[in-house]
């Protein structure tokens, strides 16, 4: 049953829908863990984890690199004998990069393929979306990535490894205000996304209080393809930089469309500009733009360079962008806390992820604090080519 699940994202979807009406489980045990006698995620010699993702659609490369650097964890602990004695089973579901997927994705995951813990979402959008789901089963979710803040006051069993919007705005607005000495910013903003909507208004309480003077906030909406228009508004402005706190697609896009119309400020973004797709869509646009990321891949950490070798070996010399290490990081923050519980519940799970302290990630040291978010340092990056060039650390 389960094997059939798995890849089989349309009859996924369909069936995860009907899932979702029917009534949600007491215990949050699904069909393969119900048997008598069995526990919650576990069946077997097995502990069913369970992974929601975008691995298709417009944030595609968000949900395959999380997954790589997830399945990389959980394929290292396996090897090295398991928890406590078992073996870990990924079950990894397509969302599309849409919401009410999500929500579907991970209503299926615990009703019905009875998994131990979820992780994901990488969009705060969708997590928000999914991650109640979670929590009304009691089931621990853990986010490697979504940085919006109310993502994890959903509730005590939703977890990230990242640190939070209102941190990468200051970041953004003190590199704009001390690194390019911009005076007057614009924003470009997607209405359609937490994400979005959130780092820009972080961004901007920040930069006004260094000083600083907003020329113009537009906005769009994920999918569409055209900006001209907000462009032409925010060119009449004459800002010394634009903040674009998108995602890749639409980000690539914007840079084109303002090259083309003759806009030469710099574009400033957040982590949802981290795809390798970004230099394919945005080309020579893109060029000596900056962004805000949890890790860089020039960093001469032994942690850092240990993970990008073994990526490589494992995904034909693929270097790995910040996902791949967030899902690494969430995927071990998840096993070390299962190896730390007296039992493996549900339950004991979350209390020992709530507990992990001095986590050693690639992404940095992860303790969880009292909300379950973890506060760690963002690096600023320059877009050089088709790579991103380290230009600073900035510590929380
Ligand atoms: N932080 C973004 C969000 O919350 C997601 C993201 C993280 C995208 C890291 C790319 C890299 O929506």
């Amino acid at each position: 049953m389960r094997m059939k699940l798995l890849g089989l994202s349309l009859a996924a979807v369909l069936s995860a829908s009907l899932v979702g009406c029917t009534k949600k489980s007491d215990t949050g045990a699904g069909a393969d863990a119900s048997a008598k006698g069995s526990q919650v995620g576990i069946v077997g010699n097995e502990i069913l984890v369970g992974e929601y993702g975008s691995f298709t659609g417009s944030e595609a490369t968000f949900g395959q690199s999380t997954s790589n650097g997830l399945k990389m964890a959980i394929e290292e602990k396996n090897k090295a004998g398991g928890v406590k004695g078992k073996q870990l089973k990924l079950i990894s579901l397509d969302n599309q990069g849409k919401a009410e997927e999500a929500a579907a994705a991970v209503t299926r995951l615990i009703n019905q393929n009875g998994v131990i813990a979820v992780i994901g979402e990488v969009a705060s959008s969708r997590t928000l979306a999914a991650a109640p789901i979670a929590q009304s089963n009691k089931i621990p979710l853990i986010s490697p990535s979504s940085t919006n803040p109310r993502v994890t006051e959903i509730g005590d069993y939703i977890f990230r490894v990242c640190f939070i919007d209102p941190f990468q705005g200051t970041v953004m607005a003190k590199f704009a205000t001390d690194n390019l000495k911009a005076k007057k910013v614009a924003i470009l903003r997607d209405v359609k996304s937490d994400y979005s909507v959130g780092l820009a208004d972080y961004f901007i309480a920040k930069y006004k209080e260094l000083g600083g003077e907003i020329v113009a906030d537009e906005s769009y909406q994920a999918g569409e393809m055209d900006f001209k228009a907000q462009l032409t508004q925010l060119r009449a402005k004459k800002p010394d930089a634009i903040f674009v706190p998108g995602y890749y697609t639409e980000v690539g896009l914007i840079a084109r469309q303002a090259r083309q119309l003759g806009i030469t400020a710099p574009l400033l973004g957040g982590d949802g500009w981290d795809s390798s797709k970004l230099y394919e869509i945005g080309g020579q646009a893109i060029n000596g733009s900056y962004f805000s990321n949890h890790y860089t891949t020039e960093s001469t950490d032994p942690v850092v360079v240990d993970f990008i070798k073994k990526y490589k070996e494992r995904y034909n010399g693929v270097v790995p962008d910040g996902l791949a290490a967030l899902g690494y990081d969430a995927g071990r923050v998840l096993i070390e806390a299962m190896d730390r519980t007296s039992e493996l519940t549900p339950k004991n799970i979350r209390d020992e992820v709530a507990k992990t302290k001095d986590f050693v990630g690639v992404t940095g040291r992860i303790t969880m604090d009292d909300k379950r978010n973890a506060n760690k340092p963002a690096v600023v990056v320059k877009v050089d080519g088709t790579t991103n060039r380290f230009v600073t650390t900035i510590a929380p």
